[in-house]
């Protein structure tokens, strides 16, 4: 792609201690090594513009959030279709996708670690750079770091609307907000995500949180505007909410991530009634190493793919997927009748992870395969360039 700097592993110096990538451009899908991360590249596109779309028609901004990926090849497809940037979760996330070439991240969480802050500030200095703060402690701690590297960055506190994770409450909002100011930083406007609404299985109820989130949103703007700011952008929302905060006229920024490779948690989830359908486009591929009378093994445990969401489900088969443990995975037919469905020792069996973010971060490749899973040929492969930036 024009402008961009995309890790291609087939030219990645090579690491003894990394394994090699799992195919080369031009192979066909056949000889990908197991257990691989591949991308159908045909399905995550789609999904990139039907997002792209959706926030071009309701006049918002879009930052996907590049937890999910941590990829600069995926970033910079996301950025030509239209979105203004990335998130990040983490300084060690900001500072891969920056030396992997992308230019505008924004690190969606409050760091404040003094040597964790002076890397954010130096980065500053050659990128366009944001951060959440929620505390005057954090607050002091990036100014300072920023005033000793001679960069500017933008800073949006982040407000708890209903996770009682990070974020300060509502009401604190503009007291935080002011110390942001005093310290000399550039205040950019709210931080509003609600995590454990992303997942709630009916859309009635992700609605309802989200609701509690906007009315938070518009108390914090409220203890803003009692101390005399003014809040130029409300930024948050995940996958499975987004439609609710881009109808809502309080959010101006949406931030979703999963919806890139959408894994098998979400799409468990009740569709949102209107909202862009996304399909899946992340997947293990895995082959069978050994077989039993009623069940099959694949090469794919939990070292392949997280499980903290559920289990993988095996992808357009009548298979169910058992625990294996670290490096298998245990096939059975759905129904008894289906027993003729059992796959072949050497057979290839593709698996929809349950939670694509964790299970990116195990991989040090991405497989881009064009064509589909079946005929399709591996286009790129894509370094996790932020795999393991947990710091
Ligand atoms: C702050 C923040 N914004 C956005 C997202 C994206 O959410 P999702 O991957 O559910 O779309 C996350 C995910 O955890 C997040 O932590």
């Amino acid at each position: 792609m024009e402008g961009t700097r995309i890790a291609d592993a087939d030219d990645a110096p090579p690491a003894p201690w990394m394994r090699p990538p799992p195919a080369r451009s031009g192979d066909g899908v056949d000889a990908i090594d197991t257990p691989a991360l591949v991308v159908d590249i045909d399905a995550m596109e789609r999904n990139i513009e039907r997002l792209a779309a959706f926030a071009t028609r309701h006049r918002l901004r879009l930052r996907p959030h590049a937890k999910t990926h941590k990829c600069a090849a995926v970033a910079q497809r996301q950025i030509a279709a239209g979105a203004v940037g990335v998130c990040v979760q983490k300084a060690g996330e900001a500072l891969a996708l920056a030396a992997a070439g992308i230019s505008d991240i924004y690190i969606s969480n409050p760091v404040v670690d003094a040597a964790k802050l002076a890397r954010v500030a130096q980065l500053a200095g050659r990128t366009r750079l944001a951060i959440a703060v929620d505390s005057v402690a954090g607050s002091e701690r990036l100014a300072q770091a920023l005033a000793a590297a001679g960069s500017v960055a933008d800073v949006f506190v982040e407000i708890d609307v209903g996770q009682g994770r990070c974020g300060v409450e509502p009401a604190a909002a503009g007291a935080l907000a002011r110390q942001v100011v005093a310290h000399g930083l550039r205040l950019a406007g709210l931080q509003a995500y609600h995590g454990r609404a992303q997942h709630l299985r009916s859309a009635h109820e992700r609605a309802q949180a989200i609701g509690h989130a906007a009315a938070a949103v518009r108390a914090a703007e409220a203890s803003m505007s009692r101390a005399g700011l003014s809040c130029p952008l409300v930024t948050g929302a995940g996958t499975g909410s987004f439609l609710v905060e881009a109808t809502s006229g309080v959010w101006g920024e949406l931030q979703a991530g999963s919806y890139v490779f959408m894994d098998r948690d979400y799409a468990d989830s009740e569709p949102t009634p209107g909202a862009p359908v996304f399909e899946h486009a992340l997947f293990v591929k895995s082959q069978v190493t050994s077989r039993g009378l009623a069940h099959a093994v694949v090469d794919a445990g939990h070292k392949s793919h997280a499980i903290d969401s559920g289990l993988p489900r095996v992808w357009q088969r009548e298979l169910d997927f058992a625990n294996g443990g670290d490096e298998h995975g245990i096939l059975r037919p759905c129904r008894p009748t289906a027993a003729d469905e059992l796959p072949a020792i050497g057979e290839t069996v593709w698996l929809v992870p349950g939670h694509c973010d964790p299970t990116v971060n195990l991989h040090d490749h991405l497989v881009a395969v064009r064509g589909g899973l079946v005929h399709g040929r591996v286009a790129e492969v894509w370094r996790v360039d932020a795999r393991g930036r947990v710091d």
